[in-house]
C-alpha cells in the first residue's frame, strides 16, 4: 500500500445555505483542491455523498460537480451510508489511492434540508432506520437515541448535568468555529430548562438539522511531493457494520460497529487509545458522545457520560473531544459530517483552528456513525 495523505480541506459555514447542495459542493471542492496546491485535473476520482439530494430533486450529483470543476471526464460515484456517508467516501478514496489505482481523489459531502420543516426533515432522516419495525411504527432518530439514553441511565448512575456538560462543551467549542451552525455558548441552566424532545433527551441533547458542505483531497505521498499545507497521514481507515434493528441487539449499552471499527483502526495504525491526542466523535445526541468514548476505548464502560463534567474531554483536558463543536453544535448536514470531522483535524494540524486549538496535534481520530450504528468509520491520522 502507498502512504496516503489528506492534503487539502475546506468547509462552508453550516446552518442555512442559500445555494443548492450541488453549488455548495462544487465551491468547497474547488477550495479544498486549491488549499492542496493542486488543480482539478489532478483529481482521478470524485466520491460524493448527498443522502437527501432527492429533497432537492437531484440525484447523480457527481458528474454535475465534476462538470462545475471543469473535469467532466473524471469518474464519480455517490456513496450512501446514512450519517457516515462521507467517511465511507474517504475510505473508498483511501483504498483507491493506497492501492495505486489513482493518485488523488476528491471526497465531498453536501446536504441541504433547510427548505423543509421539522416534520418533513424528520421523516426524510427516519428512512435511514429500519422501516419494517422502527420507522413504520413511528420511530424517529431522537426517539431511537432516547431509547439508548434510557438504557444507559438504567444501567449506570447518571445525572442530567453529565449530559448537559457534553452539550455545554460542544457549544463552547462551536462558538470558536467559523464553520459552526451554532456559534453561541450555553449554560447548565439553559440546558436543564430546555424542552424535552424525546424523553430523556432535551433540546440541547440534540444536533440540529443543518445545511452544509465539506470537502477533502486525498493523495499519494509520492504524487504530492511538496504539500502546500501540513498533510494528514492516513494511519488507519476502518469501517464496520452491525445489526441496525434495535430490537435484535443483545444490549443497548454501546454500538458494536464502533467497537469493531475501532479495533481494526488501532490495529492498522499500531496505536492504542491513549496515544490519540484529540478526537472528533459522532455526537448526534449527547448520549452518542458518551457511548463513543466507551466504545472507542478512551474510558471504561459507564464512564463516558461523566467525562465532560470531569473536564477530561475539554480542549485543555487529557483527551480533547469535538474541538469543532461536534454534530451537536457545529451542526450535522448528514452527508458533510464525516468529511467535516477531517476538516477539523486538518485545521488543528495546520494552526488554522484559531481560538479553539488543542494542545497536542500529533495524532487524531475521527469517528462517524451511520444512523443508530448499522455502519461506522474510524480514521486515525498523524503528522509526517
Ligand atoms: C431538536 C429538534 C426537534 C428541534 O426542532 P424544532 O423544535 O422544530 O426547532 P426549530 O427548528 O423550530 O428551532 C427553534 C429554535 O431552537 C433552535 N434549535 C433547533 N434545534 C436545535 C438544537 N438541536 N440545538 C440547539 N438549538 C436548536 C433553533 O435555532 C431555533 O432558535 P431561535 O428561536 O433562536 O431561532 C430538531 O433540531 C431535531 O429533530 N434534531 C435532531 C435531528 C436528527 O435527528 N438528526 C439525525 C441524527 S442521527
Amino acid at each position: 500500500m502507498r502512504e496516503t495523505w489528506v492534503v487539502g480541506a475546506a468547509s462552508n459555514r453550516f446552518g442555512k445555505m442559500k445555494e443548492s447542495g450541488r453549488e455548495a459542493a462544487t465551491r468547497v471542492s474547488l477550495a479544498a483542491i486549491e488549499s492542496a496546491g493542486l488543480r482539478p485535473k489532478d483529481i482521478g476520482y470524485t466520491f460524493v455523498s448527498n443522502c437527501f439530494g432527492i429533497a432537492e430533486h437531484q440525484a447523480h450529483v457527481g458528474p454535475l460537480i465534476n462538470g462545475g470543476l471543469g473535469i467532466p471526464e473524471v469518474p464519480s460515484c455517490t456513496i450512501e451510508s446514512a450519517c457516515s456517508s462521507s467517511s465511507a467516501g474517504l475510505h473508498e478514496a483511501f483504498v483507491q489511492v493506497a492501492g495505486g489505482f489513482i493518485d488523488a481523489a476528491l471526497v465531498v459531502g453536501s446536504e441541504k434540508l433547510s427548505h423543509l420543516d421539522t416534520l418533513a426533515a424528520t421523516s426524510y432522516f427516519a428512512i435511514a432506520a429500519d422501516y419494517a419495525f422502527e420507522t413504520r411504527n413511528g420511530a424517529t432518530f431522537p426517539g431511537l437515541y432516547a431509547t439508548l439514553a434510557s438504557a444507559y441511565r438504567d444501567a449506570y448512575p447518571t445525572r442530567p448535568e453529565m449530559f448537559g456538560a457534553i452539550a455545554i462543551k460542544n457549544h463552547a467549542n462551536a462558538a470558536r468555529n467559523p464553520h459552526a451552525h451554532f456559534q453561541k455558548e450555553i449554560s447548565m441552566e439553559t440546558y436543564l430548562h430546555s424542552p424535552i424532545i424525546a424523553s430523556p433527551l432535551r433540546l440541547y441533547d440534540c444536533c440540529p438539522f443543518s445545511d452544509g458542505a465539506a470537502a477533502i483531497v486525498v493523495a499519494a505521498r509520492e504524487f504530492v511531493k511538496t504539500p502546500r499545507a501540513e498533510p494528514l497521514v492516513v494511519r488507519a481507515s476502518a469501517r464496520a457494520g452491525s445489526i441496525t434493528e434495535m430490537q435484535d441487539r443483545p444490549d443497548l449499552l454501546g454500538l458494536p460497529a464502533t467497537r469493531t471499527a475501532a479495533a481494526r483502526a488501532f490495529q492498522q495504525a499500531k496505536l492504542t487509545p491513549n496515544q490519540i491526542d484529540f478526537a472528533e466523535v459522532h455526537d448526534c445526541f449527547t448520549i452518542a458522545e458518551a457511548l463513543a468514548l466507551e466504545d472507542l476505548g478512551f474510558v471504561p464502560k459507564g464512564q463516558g457520560a461523566s467525562a465532560a463534567l470531569e473536564g477530561i474531554t475539554a480542549r485543555d483536558g487529557s483527551l480533547p473531544v469535538n474541538p469543532s463543536g461536534g454534530l451537536k453544535a457545529k451542526g450535522h448536514p448528514v452527508s458533510a459530517t464525516g468529511v467535516s470531522q477531517v476538516v477539523e483535524v486538518f485545521e488543528q494540524f495546520n494552526g488554522l483552528a484559531k481560538g479553539r486549538e488543542v494542545p497536542r496535534t500529533t495524532t487524531a481520530l475521527t469517528h462517524n456513525v451511520g444512523a443508530t450504528g448499522g455502519s461506522c468509520s474510524v480514521h486515525i491520522f498523524s503528522r509526517r
